[in-house]
């Protein structure tokens, strides 16, 4: 079955375990807020139960989920328009996740790089949960029955896995139950990389924090950063054909098109020629004038931290209002006596 018989609609998470960063901003955030204007319903998830699949601290994570729905907000997200909560207010994903743990295969779980990467050599002691999380996110998203998942390309094998948990489930019940979700992974910004190593990803877990561009970071951090960022001695190139074997300069300029919404070839096109003494200024520039409103519209909503909480219990009910049934149904597919009655 094709997501297209599926009334279409959009579900991300993001976790709430630390500060968010550029990568998060214009990786994820921005296109979800940008997603709100394509006529579907958009479901956004404060992933919490993820975030705890490696320690959390709790008043940590409380203050990390209501810091994430305030960067929701101030990135665009409309609590009206999308459904803002986190994910342990709708018990239906945890319930649908066991489910999925038993559709789901061992091998399925342990050939995951994330998984790999996070349990590092002593999988022996990585939680339970790290090794399930896929099968867990898989829930998330068809728990609403969700066609679109906006997301960075590092979820991209997660969002695989996710259409085979579905297909093996519809093919196990002999039924067409789920949809085959598509992963939207687009625009110029889809693996921004840190600002100090072009071949790694830019990160939360990234010990130096020069790596990184966070939400927080005020004007002068914001400069500094970029203006440290590691180049090479080249001017910038005209067209997109010569950033080959520049992964530096191919991300700030990936950066620069991402926050200005334009192309990489329309970016070329201004900047080919001038040398980073130059642009690094102009990217700071932008950077400042696209990321200061947020971080202040973040601080302003977390002063009124009850305000954050009363929109994600409202969110919370509006999500359970879809999941539920589909959860219900579900257990009525699986066999569970007493299913089926809503
Ligand atoms: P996480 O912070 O790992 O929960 O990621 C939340 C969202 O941000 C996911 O959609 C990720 O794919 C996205 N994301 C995280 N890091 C990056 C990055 N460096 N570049 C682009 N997207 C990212
Ligand atoms: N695994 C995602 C990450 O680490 C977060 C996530 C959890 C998610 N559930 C999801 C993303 C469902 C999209 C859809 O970034």
């Amino acid at each position: 079955m094709s997501a297209t018989q599926f009334t279409p609609r959009v579900f991300s998470g993001i976790q709430p375990s630390g500060n968010l960063h550029l990568g998060n901003y214009l990786g994820a955030l921005k296109r979800f807020a940008d997603m709100q204007g394509l006529e579907m319903e958009t479901v956004y998830c404060m992933v919490d139960m993820h975030a705890i699949t490696v320690w959390q601290d709790p008043s940590e994570l409380a203050h990390s989920t209501r810091e994430l729905c305030a960067g929701f907000i101030a990135a665009g997200v409309d609590p009206e328009q999308s459904i803002l909560f986190n994910q342990s207010q709708v018990p239906e994903h945890a319930q649908l996740a066991w489910i999925f743990n038993c559709v789901a295969r061992m091998g399925w779980m342990q050939r995951m790089t994330q998984w790999k990467d996070k349990a590092g050599k002593n999988q022996q002691n990585a939680s339970l949960g790290l090794l399930a999380y896929p099968s867990l996110m898989a829930a998330d998203i068809l728990v609403y029955h969700a066609t679109h998942v906006p997301v960075g390309d590092d979820q991209k094998q997660h969002l695989e896995l996710t259409r085979d948990i579905a297909i093996k489930f519809n093919n196990d019940f002999g039924i067409d139950f789920f949809p085959i979700t598509e992963p939207v992974i687009e625009g110029a910004a889809t693996r921004v990389m840190s600002l100090r190593d072009g071949a790694k990803k830019m990160s939360k877990s990234d010990p130096s924090d020069m790596s990184r561009i966070n939400m927080t970071d005020d004007a002068d951090a914001i400069a500094k950063k970029i203006r440290k960022a590691k180049t090479d001695p080249d001017a910038l190139p005209s067209d997109v054909d010569g950033l080959e074997g520049r992964p530096e300069a191919r991300n700030l300029v990936n950066i620069y098109a991402a926050l200005s919404d334009q192309t990489v070839a329309q970016v070329l096109s201004e900047v080919g020629g001038k040398q980073f003494g130059t642009f690094k200024p102009m990217l700071a520039d932008l950077a400042v004038a696209r990321l200061s409103p947020i971080s202040t519209e973040m601080a302003r909503l977390m002063n009124d931290q009850s305000e954050i909480d009363r929109i994600l219990a409202r969110g919370s009910e509006r999500a359970r209002a879809i999941a539920a049934p589909i959860l219900d149904r579900t257990y009525e597919i699986v066999g569970m006596v007493g299913a089926g009655k809503r």
